[in-house]
Parts: structure tokens; C-alpha cells; sequence
């Protein structure tokens, strides 16, 4: 299984504050954005990752994350000229793809709890698989419609009137098929490869599964100012209970066994002081039987 991370648009929502920086760099209380969807991917066990983002942000995208090999992965890059759409990733990706199926997830997409992702992604076997999770405000995502018994029907892209109140996050896993039929996609009114469209051309193939995420999974947007501070404060509220960091890609990396302890304390001892070393030397020194869970 590879991994898309797409990390493009102009973040026009979070103007001033993404002038220099696109959105997925902005932070997410004590990490940058993009290291929330990462840790997404590297928990479900994808180590081929391919990172698409804009000509400007791309450069600052690798300086932050490099090649990956220090948590054990691979990240490689690729420009997104112009943002035509979610869909477009698999044409940009075509190659690193290759024979292999893939999961694209958006840079801006944040989840937190135990979606079983590394074993949904070992089980995977064909088709797509596309997840549902309940909003109070469908209409600004795509969103899933249902028959009376709970076989998904249909699904729209910013509907306006929602046919029920579970949306698509921008998570989405899918056969190497999703390649031609990317490519025989055309665009929207808006002028973009729309990812429903995708999801609608394997539900009529009747090869579309959607994974409903149940109560105790937590999406979080990020596109305007109010909800990446409603974000931070999620990642910080449960990070100060427990102690423990969400999505720290070190950590990820070694429960993960991309990498041993040694190849951690190495990463350590490079950090500059502060808080985020502080919690890394601490962590793993106190006996914990279920430190790897
Ligand atoms: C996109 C997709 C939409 C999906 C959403 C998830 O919306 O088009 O189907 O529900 O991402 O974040 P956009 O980012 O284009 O508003």
C-alpha cells in the first residue's frame, strides 16, 4: 500500500497567517499540521508516502520532513501546479503508485482514536473504501446517502440539502484501478477532479465500501482560524491529561518498529532542548508494559 498526502490550495481561509506558509505548515497546538495526517498514514502501517503540494510550500515541506529516513519511511515530493482537484493526486502520483494500491489522505485532515487503520489497510481487498462520520454541518463536505436499511445509495459533493448527516473525510483508500478512472475524469462546475466523483464511479461499480466511524473517533477541520484554535485545544486538552503526544512521528515510528530504540535515542539527542525532547527522553523511562499500544 503507498500513501498520498495532499498538502496543496491557497488556504485563502486562513489569510494572513498562510501568506508564508500554506495551512498544512500552520501548527496544530505543538506540531505542524501536516505531522497529524503523517502519523495517520505511518499508523496504518504505510511507509511509501508521496507528498503533493504547491511549487511555493513543496521546498518547505522537505526541509521539515526530509526523506523520512530518520522515522524509518520514505517521503518523496511532488508539485501541484495548479490545485484542479483532490482526484488529481492520482494522476500526479501515477508513478510512485505504480502497480500498488493507494491511500490518499488531505494535509488539513486531523483524526484521533482508534480507527483500526493498520488492520483495515492489511485487509483491504479491492474496490474503495471511503469513511463516514457524523456533523452537524454535512453540507460543507460530501456527504453519504442511505436506504432504510443502511446500504449507501448515493454520494454528494456539498449537497444543499444533505440526505443525511454523515460526510466523507478526506480519507479515502482505494485499488490501482483508481488510476484510470482518474483519468477519465472531467471537471466539475468548479474546475476540479472531484473526489465524490471517484467514490461515485466505484459505488456504481458496486465495489464502494464506506466505513462508518462510530462515536469516540474525532475528525477535526481546520480551514478557518476558529477551528484549527478549537483543534489546538482538542490536541492539547487529552496531550496535558495524559501526558502522552498525539501524533509525534517519532513515537509512531518506533511503536511502529520502523525504528529501534537506539535509532530513537539518536533522533533525541539531535533535538534542540525543550519541551518536545523533554517528553521523548521521559517517556520511555519509566517501566510501561504497554508502551507500545
Ligand atoms: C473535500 C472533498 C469533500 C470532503 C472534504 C473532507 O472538500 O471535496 O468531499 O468531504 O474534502 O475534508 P474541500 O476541501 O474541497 O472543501
Amino acid at each position: 500500500m503507498k500513501g498520498i498526502i495532499l498538502a496543496g490550495g491557497a488556504g485563502s481561509r486562513l489569510y494572513p497567517i498562510s501568506l508564508t506558509a500554506s495551512k498544512q505548515l500552520q501548527p496544530v497546538y505543538d506540531k505542524p499540521m501536516i505531522y497529524y495526517p503523517l502519523s495517520s498514514l505511518m499508523i496504518g502501517g504505510i511507509k511509501d508516502i508521496l507528498l503533493i503540494s504547491t511549487p511555493q510550500d513543496l521546498p518547505r515541506f522537505e526541509a521539515l520532513l526530509g526523506t523520512g529516513e530518520k522515522w524509518g519511511i520514505n517521503i518523496s515530493y511532488k508539485v501541484q501546479e495548479k490545485p484542479e482537484g483532490i482526484a488529481q493526486a492520482f494522476l500526479l502520483g501515477k508513478e510512485f503508485i505504480g502497480d500498488d494500491n493507494v491511500t490518499l489522505i488531505l494535509g488539513d485532515n486531523i483524526f484521533y482514536g482508534n480507527m483500526q487503520l493498520a488492520s483495515i489497510v492489511e485487509t483491504f481487498s479491492g474496490g474503495g473504501l471511503i469513511f463516514g462520520y457524523y456533523v452537524k454541518d454535512p453540507e460543507r463536505y460530501g456527504v453519504v446517502e442511505f436506504d432504510s436499511s443502511g446500504k449507501v445509495v448515493g454520494i454528494e459533493e456539498k449537497p444543499a440539502a444533505p440526505k443525511s448527516n454523515y460526510c466523507v473525510p478526506g480519507l479515502y483508500i482505494y485499488d490501482n484501478s483508481v488510476i484510470e478512472v482518474a483519468e477519465k475524469l472531467k471537471a466539475s462546475e468548479r474546475g476540479e477532479l472531484e473526489i465524490t466523483d471517484v467514490n461515485v464511479h466505484y459505488l456504481n461499480e458496486k465495489k464502494l465500501n464506506v466505513n462508518i466511524l462510530r462515536r469516540g473517533i474525532a475528525w477535526l477541520d481546520t480551514g478557518t482560524h476558529s477551528s484549527l484554535l478549537e483543534a489546538s485545544d482538542f490536541i492539547a486538552t487529552i496531550q496535558a491529561r495524559q501526558g502522552l503526544k498525539i501524533s509525534c512521528p517519532e513515537e509512531i515510528a518506533f511503536h511502529m518498529n520502523f525504528i529501534d530504540k537506539e535509532q530513537l535515542d539518536d533522533l533525541i539527542k539531535e533535538m534542540p532542548e525543550g519541551e518536545y525532547r523533554l517528553y521523548l527522553e521521559e517517556r520511555y523511562k519509566r517501566q510501561d508494559p504497554f508502551e507500545k499500544h
